[in-house]
């Protein structure tokens, strides 16, 4: 089979692509290497430095192409209620480019990466068959992705599941980005000697998975029959911690004077957002091998081997105001 995937140069893109690589599959993708890291893309990956939103090269790069896994975003859900215009490009925008061409090269099936922002306002635990209530531009893109690729994969006849992965962890995440992937951020400064920073009160609780236990699952997606138009939710629902406790548990392996600096709430950050994993474990089985402790080991493992890196303020904010947290508009990290 042929795999194109957009955004292999970053964290999920780059894991899936060895999957399939490992699998004996033909691997391609893009990537406009706005995030994640081009020492992430396999050198068995066929490789272009490609815009998403450029639909012409999208149509050249999906020729032959058996499965599209549309990975490529700008996954900032704080900072979209900030940069809304940048992270909407590249999430509606660059979602339509995509699907447009994989239709027009009569791709075999489209897989799409939503997020668990997608139902937002919802009751916990959130479950596919919940109708989505996203409340950030974030989560409004990522459903508006969903509904085009629901009405153009119909019109055309194309197969597609969407995925909806959250909060998972692991190497190559990129660690040096000021507006996300907390747990990254939190080991870099710590490497650095620096204490962590925590929005409210740090008793917001999340449920974090680790990418092997993931993207096997995810793999699943581009073959499996009979789960057309389904969407799943992939992630645990087991180990619950709150930021404080995450920020406890690599303090500890690193034997860190722990001391955290609290800030303001961010606007929209919810307390507690967690997806139910029921469908995924009736349909495949899903279950989890790493604790978070093993996680985290891996992650500190891998950013001592690269080294810790000064945070990058990569993206501009374009709404500066009195919400806007201080960490982003004074550059504090
Ligand atoms: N990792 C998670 O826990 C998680 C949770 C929810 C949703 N997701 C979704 O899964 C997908 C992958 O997430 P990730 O964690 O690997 O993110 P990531 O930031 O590591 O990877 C995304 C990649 O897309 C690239 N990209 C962004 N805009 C692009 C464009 N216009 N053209 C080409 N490349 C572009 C970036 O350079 C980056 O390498 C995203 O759609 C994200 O929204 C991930």
């Amino acid at each position: 089979m042929k795999i194109f995937i957009s955004g292999i140069a970053g964290f999920l893109g780059s894991h899936l692509a060895d999957a399939f690589l490992a699998l004996g599959h033909q691997v391609s993708g893009c990537d406009n290497l706005s995030g994640g890291y081009i020492e992430n893309v396999p050198a068995l990956a066929e490789f272009t430095v490609a815009d998403v939103c450029d639909f012409r090269k999208m149509e050249e790069l999906t020729h032959g192409v058996d499965i599209v896994y549309h990975c490529a975003a700008t996954a900032y859900e704080g900072l979209s209620v900030f940069s809304p215009a940048h992270v909407t490009r590249n999430i509606v925008e660059a979602s339509v480019s995509l699907i447009s061409a994989s239709i027009q090269n009569r791709v075999k099936r489209f897989v799409y990466c939503s997020s668990m922002a997608r139902y937002g306002k919802n009751q916990v635990p959130f479950s596919e068959d919940m109708t989505p209530a996203p409340c950030d531009p974030y989560g409004i893109g990522k459903v508006t992705g969903e509904q085009m690729l629901a009405n153009l994969a119909k019109v055309h006849g194309m197969s597609y599941v969407i995925a909806v992965p959250h909060n998972i962890i692991g190497p190559r995440q990129k660690y040096d980005d000021p507006y996300r992937n907390v747990a990254s951020i939190m080991i870099n400064l710590m490497l650095q000697g620096r204490q962590p920073i925590i929005y409210g009160d740090g008793n917001q609780k999340r449920c974090f998975s680790f990418i092997a236990d993931d993207v096997n699952v995810l793999t699943r997606f581009a073959l499996d029959s009979g789960i057309d138009g389904e969407i799943f939710n992939i992630g645990p629902d087991e180990e619950f911690v709150t930021i404080n406790q995450l920020a406890e548990e690599i303090a500890f392996q690193l034997d860190f004077p722990l001391k955290p600096v609290y800030m303001a709430d961010r606007p929209q950050e919810v307390r507690l957002a967690n997806c139910s994993a029921d469908k995924i474990r009736r349909y495949f089985g899903y279950k989890t091998k790493y604790t978070l402790r093993a996680g985290i080991a891996e992650m500190i493992k891998y950013i001592k081997e690269r080294g810790v890196k000064p945070f990058e303020y990569h993206i501009d904010l374009e709404i500066k105001n009195e919400k806007t947290p201080e960490t982003w508009k004074n550059k504090l990290f």
